[in-house]
């Protein structure tokens, strides 16, 4: 609908959070808790389409209790990062593979697209007045584009309005444990989606599915949770954040295949990429609980990792379920596991030379 890029309207924060606390807030940076000055927002409606964009103080919405999104769940988001490289650039990280399965989220969710340039542009727009925010070091920005229903209406059909904003949030480690190996929980009673579903969608209501399985998963001692498929429980798919990779003791990497059931992760298809050329076969293909048992007890499979923009790369030390648990290899993150991490971390830093193009640096910060 819109030919012409929008141009944001930006309004500086009167009362940002002075220096020191930030600082000191810097000190001690979990996930999710810590939040910049600005937000940048975009408004849509049948009529008017994209509209209103603007950079804001960071504050709540005003949303009447009727709006749609809060009794039908029409939202989705995106999860990426801005890192501060050594060199004092900052740069993200194929952002465009973010604009792009926002808008794959939104078909799916029968939401409007944004066209791609302006939610990179709304992104960019908040690293750049929140510039200050990226942590040094190897923190990083969290940036979370979202959209949501907001028409006031009770009738079940797609929206007639949304509001589309991002916010950020400087991160640390996402797991406690630092680089440490995690343990992980295999639900065999709760599923995450199914065929024809919205699993390959990043929309709030896949997370909301999940959290009980994450909760049995934290009362199990578990740091996260890893599905099985809906139809047979038998196909491993992805943990509740992340996707999920097996080595084997011929070098091979094994991770089960995009089917429209699992998230195609960035960090995942970046993943197979670095390792095929370094030489290591992938095999997108699926893998049984069963078989990851076998394997694990033979010597067969020697590494398992987690991966995602949140979780980075993080081995898989040990596999709890119902009637027992098994260890990976030694129970910490394997050689090859450090290997790939190193070489995706180099390139989003700029240790290491961006051969594909996937880092786009922020001009202006
Ligand atoms: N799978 C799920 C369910 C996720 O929430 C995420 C995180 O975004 C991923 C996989 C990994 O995706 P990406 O590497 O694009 O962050
Ligand atoms: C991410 O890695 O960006 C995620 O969205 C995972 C989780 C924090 C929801």
């Amino acid at each position: 609908m819109q030919a012409e890029r929008l141009t944001f309207d930006i309004k500086p924060n009167a009362n940002p959070m002075p220096e020191a606390d930030r600082l000191k807030a810097f000190e001690n940076l979990g996930f999710g808790t810590l939040f910049s000055d600005h937000m940048a927002v975009i408004r849509w409606s049948a009529d008017k389409g994209w509209h209103s964009p603007e950079v804001l103080a960071r504050g709540p919405f005003a949303i009447d209790p009727a709006s749609s999104v809060l009794h039908y769940a029409q939202e989705i988001f995106e999860g990426m990062k801005a890192y501060r490289r050594a060199d004092g650039r900052a740069v993200l990280f194929r952002p465009e593979e973010n604009a792009r399965r926002f808008n794959e989220s939104a078909r799916r969710m029968a939401m409007p697209e944004l066209p791609e340039a302006d939610f990179l542009d709304a992104v960019e727009q908040l690293v750049r007045i929140d510039a200050k925010w990226i942590p040094q070091g190897e923190g990083s920005l969290y940036l979370r584009p979202f959209m949501f229903a907001s028409e006031t209406f009770l009738g079940v059909r797609p929206s007639k309005e949304y509001i589309f904003c991002v916010i950020a949030s400087p991160v640390g480690p996402y797991f406690k444990g630092g680089a440490k190996a995690v343990k992980i929980w295999v639900s065999e009673n709760y599923t995450r989606a199914a065929a024809g579903g919205t699993g390959a969608a990043k929309c709030g209501g896949n997370y909301a599915a999940s959290l009980i399985a994450q909760a049995e998963a934290s009362a199990q001692g578990c740091d996260q949770v890893v599905f099985l498929d809906a139809a047979e429980h038998r196909w491993v798919e992805e943990l509740g954040g992340m996707n999920v990779f097996f080595v084997m003791n011929d070098g091979s990497i094994t991770t089960p295949p995009l089917g429209g059931t699992i998230l195609p992760g960035i960090t995942r298809n970046s993943l197979i990429a670095l390792a095929r050329e370094e030489g290591l076969t992938v095999n997108e293909q699926p893998y049984s609980f069963e078989q990851w048992k076998a394997d694990a007890t033979s010597g067969k499979l020697v590494e398992a990792f987690a991966c995602g923009t949140a979780a980075v790369v993080a081995g898989i030390g040990t596999v709890k379920f119902n009637g027992g648990e098994f260890k990976i290899g030694n129970g910490e993150t394997g050689a090859a596991t450090s290997k790939l991490r190193e070489a995706l971390v180099g390139i989003q830093r700029g240790v290491s030379n961006d051969r594909h193009g996937w880092v786009r640096v922020i001009d202006g910060v």
